[in-house]
């Protein structure tokens, strides 16, 4: 039979390149395309050499014509400070990009799935954030160019299947961490870390109680995995992420534990339309995927201090 041919969109980012690496392991042909905003060819360098993957430079806000059984969308960076630091072209790759992948996945008769967020909720009123909850997002603040244009990806997903048929389906993702995040882009878990292991002072906005979930990126991509093999008449949206909620001054101190830190915590103000918490009501994606996150903070949390010890010392010899 035929191998299946996926291409991944964003292929060299965190997730992305998680997902690469898991669908060469189940024997798929890979195409992994990326203009590397936020990614890295560190980050795909183990799948190079591999018979059956392809890397494409490429940004997603141009048309593209390859032969493809199915699309992975996830081309966006994903953290404030890079998504802020070019907004228009943010809100240019979740939605160019989306029109272009959907009319991409039209003219090869492929199955597609967009890497929706979490932030389509915005600042929620509802807890936790069940699918049809429709948010409370601000559609003029600074974080409006990843929330508003992920929120119109989403419209332009459900109207290719209205109006053309298209076979989608649209993940929520919710606080991912893991191996290969990248360490300066601020993102919480990945701040901590990196600042403990450099013994910086560890950064906490606002007074800490603000919560979090956290799902480990190997659960995400099982959920992503199952989602895109799951039955026609299911679209989604569907939230993946972990329930279990953390206050961040938890994640902090028991990041300074498990990296035996001496770091001195610090506090500044929050940034705008930080949301004050974020959980993932996950009854749809147990029912319709049987998807349930297996791995926890501590265990995900060793793993991913592990990595960046590697990778921190690594850095420090190539000075
Ligand atoms: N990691 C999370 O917690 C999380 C949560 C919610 C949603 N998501 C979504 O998942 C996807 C992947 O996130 P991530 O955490 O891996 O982020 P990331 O920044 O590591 O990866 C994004 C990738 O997209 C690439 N990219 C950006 N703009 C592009 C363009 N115009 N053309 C081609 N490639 C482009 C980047 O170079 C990078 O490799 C994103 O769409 C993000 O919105 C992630």
């Amino acid at each position: 039979m035929a191998k299946k041919r996926i291409l991944v969109t964003g292929g060299a980012g965190f997730l992305g390149s998680h997902l690469c690496e898991r669908l060469l392991s189940e024997g798929c042909e890979v195409l992994c395309l990326d203009n590397f905003f936020t990614g890295s060819k560190e980050n795909i360098v183990p799948f190079l050499d591999h018979s059956f993957f392809e890397l494409i430079r490429h940004d997603v806000c141009v048309p593209l014509n390859v032969e493809v059984d199915e699309i992975y969308n996830l081309a966006c960076p994903a953290s404030p400070i890079h998504y802020q630091s070019d907004p228009v072209q943010t809100t240019k790759t979740s939605i160019h990009g989306a029109i272009n992948m959907l009319s991409l996945a039209q003219t090869q008769s492929a199955k597609i799935l967009q890497a929706s967020t979490s932030e389509i909720y915005g600042d929620p009123e509802v807890h936790p954030q069940h699918e049809g909850y429709w948010g409370n997002v601000n559609p003029i603040g600074p974080r409006s160019c990843y929330d508003e244009s992920k929120r119109c990806a989403e419209t332009l997903f459900f109207d290719y299947r209205r109006q053309f048929g298209l076979p989608i389906k649209v993940a929520r993702i919710f606080n991912t961490y893991g191996p290969r995040m990248h360490p300066q882009d601020g993102r919480v878990v990945s701040n901590f870390i990196v600042q403990a292991l450099c013994g910086e002072p560890i950064t906490i906005y606002g007074d800490g109680s603000q919560t979090r979930s956290f799902c480990y990126v190997d659960d995400l991509i099982d959920g992503l995995i199952r989602l895109m093999n799951s039955g026609p008449q299911f679209t989604g949206p569907v939230n993946l992420g972990n329930p279990v909620e953390f206050r961040i001054l938890e994640l902090a101190e028991l990041v300074l534990k498990m990296t035996n830190s001496s770091s001195k915590l610090v506090f500044k103000p929050l940034p705008q339309d930080d949301p004050k918490q974020r959980k993932p009501n996950i009854l749809l994606a147990q029912q319709e995927l049987n998807w349930t996150p297996q791995i926890n903070l501590e265990e995900g949390l060793d793993k991913t201090i592990h990595f960046f010890e590697k990778s921190l010392y690594f850095k420090s010899l190539n000075r």
